[in-house]
């Protein structure tokens, strides 16, 4: 691949799982192989496992890593033909350019603005990013995707699937903040080519993008979605429709031990606790959380192997 910003990008699932896999047995396997090649990781919004599992991931292959906060720089300007007199010092045109220089890879966060549905959707800073500075660009999340978790949470899945095809189900949970479709969207996505039957669940109102939904089932009574399920993955995320609002924090949708089942347990996290799920879920053998954040450096890993080979 020359860059991963979605998971349209992924060619071959199955054999990226296995290598992941392989990666994961033994993570030191190809130490040589980023070797003089540098990684420059750029944040526009905070993390903690994007940012360590990468960083981890970039190590384990011998690349260098630079980490920009971009707070802690100038406040880049996107647009074309802006006339820069107000609190944009820098245009992303030289910024990606000149970081360009210094790296081989360039990895970027930058989540929506839930306020401009349009720009969200165009994915204006990852593009820029992938227009200007010429090099391969990994999609730290964005806008409106986050395949490093989704391929992490493919990886969880199979490890953990005691059946050839199980049954998954994505479920909105409330949140007192108004939270992206990046999760949701590429966890669906990398589903549906996956070896799973994929439903969804959510209160009416957050109907995530059809042209991700495509003909994926909706169903909107949790717990008739949840019956039978081997894997239950919880996550918020704010009205696509009446774009970045919140519209319910129905408490009744919050993960418990009763609706989960006998299902696993999956969320990206960060997660609140007793609001988006129950204690008792997170802190029983049913949760996959800790091994879902463990793989991510993996699904990292092998994305940027699969860059670096292409180099
Ligand atoms: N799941 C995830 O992306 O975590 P961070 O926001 O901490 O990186």
């Amino acid at each position: 691949m020359k860059h991963y910003t979605s998971i349209q990008d992924i060619s071959e699932l199955d054999s990226l799982v296995k290598d992941a896999f392989s990666l994961k047995r033994n993570p030191r396997a190809f130490e040589t192989l980023g070797k003089g090649k540098t990684l420059v990781m750029l944040f526009f919004n905070a993390s903690l496992r994007t940012r360590l599992s990468t960083e981890n991931a970039a190590k384990n292959l011998g690349m260098d890593v630079q980490i920009l906060n971009v707070t802690d720089s100038w406040k880049l300007e996107f647009a074309d033909g802006s006339i820069m007199n107000a609190d944009t010092s820098e245009h992303v045109r030289e910024a990606a350019q000149v970081i360009a220089q210094y790296a081989d890879v360039l990895a970027v966060r930058a989540f929506p603005s839930l306020t401009d549905k349009q720009a969200d959707q165009q994915e204006m800073v990852l593009k820029s990013f992938i227009k200007y500075a010429g090099i391969p660009v990994v999609n730290m999340e964005s806008a409106t995707q986050h395949p490093l978790q989704a391929l992490a949470d493919l990886i969880t899945i199979e490890e953990n699937k005691t059946i050839k095809q199980p049954k998954v189900v994505l479920s909105w949970a409330p949140h007192p903040k108004a939270l992206p479709h990046a999760v949701a969207n590429s966890f669906i996505q990398i589903m549906q080519r996956a070896e799973v039957d994929l439903s969804i669940t959510h209160p009416e109102g957050y109907g995530l993008d059809p042209n991700i939904v495509q003909g994926t089932p909706v169903i909107y009574d949790q717990e008739k979605a949840l019956e039978q399920a081997d894997f239950v993955y919880v996550k918020n995320w704010s009205s696509f429709e009446n774009y970045g609002k919140v519209l319910s924090q129905d408490p009744s949708w919050m993960m418990t031990t009763d609706k989960l089942n006998h299902a696993r347990f999956m969320h990206c996290l960060p997660v609140r606790r007793n609001v988006v799920v129950e204690d008792a879920v997170l802190d029983s053998d049913q949760s996959l959380v800790i091994q879902q954040a463990g793989n991510r450096t993996f699904s990292a890993q092998v994305v940027l192997k699969n860059i670096l080979e292409k180099l």
